[in-house]
This record gives C-alpha cells, structure tokens and sequence, in this order.
C-alpha cells in the first residue's frame, strides 16, 4: 500500500530537497570535541532563542528531556511533579526511575486541559517526611495534546517554584507551534523555566534531533551526561545544518498546520464528533466515541484514500498534522470519516430491517 499522507504524528515528515542539499555542503568538525561548527552556531542560535546562556544538540527529545532533568536532580530520594499525560511520564520508558533514581508525581490537570499552578501546590511533596520522596523539579509540557499551557499560569507556577526552592523543566517539543499560534517569542515561555527541551524532528520536519538550553553551568553537566548515555556524537553538523533549514523554512508556515488542524476539527464537529481537547494548534483529538466510530474501519476507508491513520480502536483518535499535509489531506480524511459514518449507519439499518 502506498500512502500519500501520513497523520499518525508529526515525527514522520521526511526531510525536504532543501535540507538534503544543506547536509551535502555543511561544515563539519568532532563535536565531542566542540570542533563541529554548524553544531556550535546552532546551540548558540537556540541559547539566543530562549534566552539561556547556553544550549546543547541532542540525539532526541526524548535524551533532552531525561539528560536535562537529571542534570536537575542531584541527590535521591528526589521527585519530579508533571502533568499525569506528561510524555516523560507515560512515554520515556521509565528512563527516570533509572537514569535520576527519580520519582514521578503525577496531576491530572483539575480543568482537563493543562496543569495550574493551584494543582501543583496542592501535590508538592516538602523536605523532611521520610516517607516520601521531595519535589525537586516541576515538569512541564507545552503543547501537550497540542492545547497551550497559557503564559500567564507559567509565570504563576514559576513564583510557586521560587517560592519552594524548585526548578522548572519545560518539554518544548512544540513550543515552536505554541510561539507560532500565540504570537508570541518562544524567549518569553522560556523566561519562567529553567531548563527547556526544543524538538527539530516534529512540527519542524528536521530528520533528527532536539537541543536542551539552560545556563552554562548546567549545561556543561549535560554534556557530560549526554556522552556517558552515548550521545557524544561525531560530525552532528549534518544535522545541525537541516536543522537551520527547517528553521527557516518550516516554521514560518507553521500556521497553515494550525489553520488545517481547526478545518479538520470543525469538519469534525459537523458530523457530531467534538475533541477532547481544544485544537489550539496542530494535533486534533478526535473524540470518535462520540459517533461511536469503527476506527478499524476508518483506516480502511482512509488506506483506501492513500491516508495512513492510527487506526487502533478508541474513544480518542489523534490526528497531527504537519508540513507535509495540505489541503487535499483534510478533505480526504473529512471524506473517510463520512462514508465509515455512513456505512455504519447503513450496516445498522440493514439489521433493523433483518430483525
Ligand atoms: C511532547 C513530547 N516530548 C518528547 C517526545 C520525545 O521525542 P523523541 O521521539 O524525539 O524522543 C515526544 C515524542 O513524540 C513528545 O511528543
């Protein structure tokens, strides 16, 4: 079978002409040895972006995020607060309990969208219950499920964190479609959180790759870190140079995502399927259960249109959509929803009539 779009997630995009051509001719040194120069100008370049003093190349979001929070947690029993859908929770292969001997404390966010302050307070964990491991670092997720976590509740969770002596991790995996749909610097979400994980490879279609920015200090540590997990890698500048590539020429159209995003949820809606969460910037969560829909169904019908789906059965089907979808894409799925709608429809009226 072969698939013209693919909406499982925004991971798959293959890199452009653009960024091939960039690989071809990048400079290149040993990075291990900070020699790599398209490397150090895109640290310096992601340092500037985020306001930190310093910034470090990483294999995946998934290493920023577990080096970046280790270089965090100094001393056990420690923990970390996050939110309970949080991707270092759920989906980092329980990379915290073995690589920061560290516990997860996990909120379901009290307005079903994104964490507040309020519920971190109430889920702290202080200093001296031997019972229990400290909170040592709050973890947070922007976008997550892509709806936004507000600035203004940043900035609130950041006053709580001072108050208790906390550090603030930020999996910015898609802070780019955040600054994008708010309009906003990516410098100013950056300003309340202490470390930051910046993803290339998702909404911004770069082959490989994420940086961790935070001061120089605690940088230097997650170096350190990043080469004794094995991420000491040679000539990163290949990378690094597609990286640039995306930069400039992804994410300025990054709004068409968010635009086809919202075409696909208000499509949606007409069919009486709502989302489970608002569709603020380019992932939809479809809540199929609404229609009671035969997801296996749907990706037949979808294959049958060249679309490739997460088609396995749900209440909540997520749909991202990035660069490489246009227009026609969302037509198309709007077009598999409605004839599995109406082949249902037509399989329960062919009972109705049997019995
Ligand atoms: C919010 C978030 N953080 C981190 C990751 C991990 O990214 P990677 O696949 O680069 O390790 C993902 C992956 O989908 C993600 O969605």
């Amino acid at each position: 079978m072969v698939y013209s779009y693919d909406f499982r997630s925004d991971t798959i995009t293959k890199p452009t002409p653009e960024m091939l051509n960039a690989i071809l001719v990048s400079e290149v040194g040993d990075d291990v040895y900070q020699e790599d120069p398209t490397v150090n100008k895109l640290e310096s370049f992601i340092a500037q972006l985020t306001g930190k003093e310093s910034a470090l190349f990483m294999v995946s979001s998934t290493m920023s995020n577990q080096v970046g929070l280790r270089s965090h947690l100094i001393s056990p029993p420690h923990s970390v607060i996050c939110d309970d859908r949080a991707h270092i929770h759920r989906y980092e292969a329980g990379g915290l309990a073995l690589i920061s001997q560290a516990t997860t404390y996990s909120i379901k966010p009290s307005n079903g969208v994104y964490l507040t302050a309020k519920d971190i307070e109430s889920a702290l964990i202080p200093e001296g219950d031997v019972h229990s491991s400290p909170t040592k670092v709050i973890e947070l997720e922007n976008t997550l499920g892509g709806a936004i976590l507000p600035l203004s509740e940043m900035e609130k969770i950041k006053d709580l964190s001072d108050i208790n002596g906390l550090k603030i991790h930020l999996d910015g995996a898609r802070l780019w479609n955040v600054s994008v749909a708010t309009k906003t610097p990516i410098l100013e979400y950056c300003k309340y959180v202490d470390s930051v994980n910046l993803c290339l490879s998702k909404g911004l279609g770069s082959p490989i790759g994420a940086v961790l920015a935070g001061s120089r200090e605690y940088i230097n540590k997650a170096r350190h870190y990043r080469k004794l997990l094995g991420g000491g890698w040679r000539q990163a500048g290949l990378l690094a140079a597609a990286a640039f590539v995306a930069i400039d020429t992804v994410w300025p159209k990054m709004e068409f995502d968010h635009r086809r995003a919202k075409r696909l949820r208000d499509g949606l809606a007409e069919m009486g399927i709502s989302t489970a969460l608002p569709v603020d910037t380019n992932i939809v969560m479809a809540k199929v259960g609404d229609v009671k829909l035969n997801v296996s169904l749907l990706g037949t019908e979808c294959a049958k249109l060249g679309l490739l789906i997460r088609s396995v059965q749900s209440d909540v089907v997520r749909f991202v959509i990035h660069h490489q979808l246009d227009d026609q894409a969302i037509e198309l799925l709007l077009q598999a929803f409605r004839t599995t709608i109406e082949l249902q429809n037509s399989k329960v009226n062919t009972k109705a009539t049997v019995y």
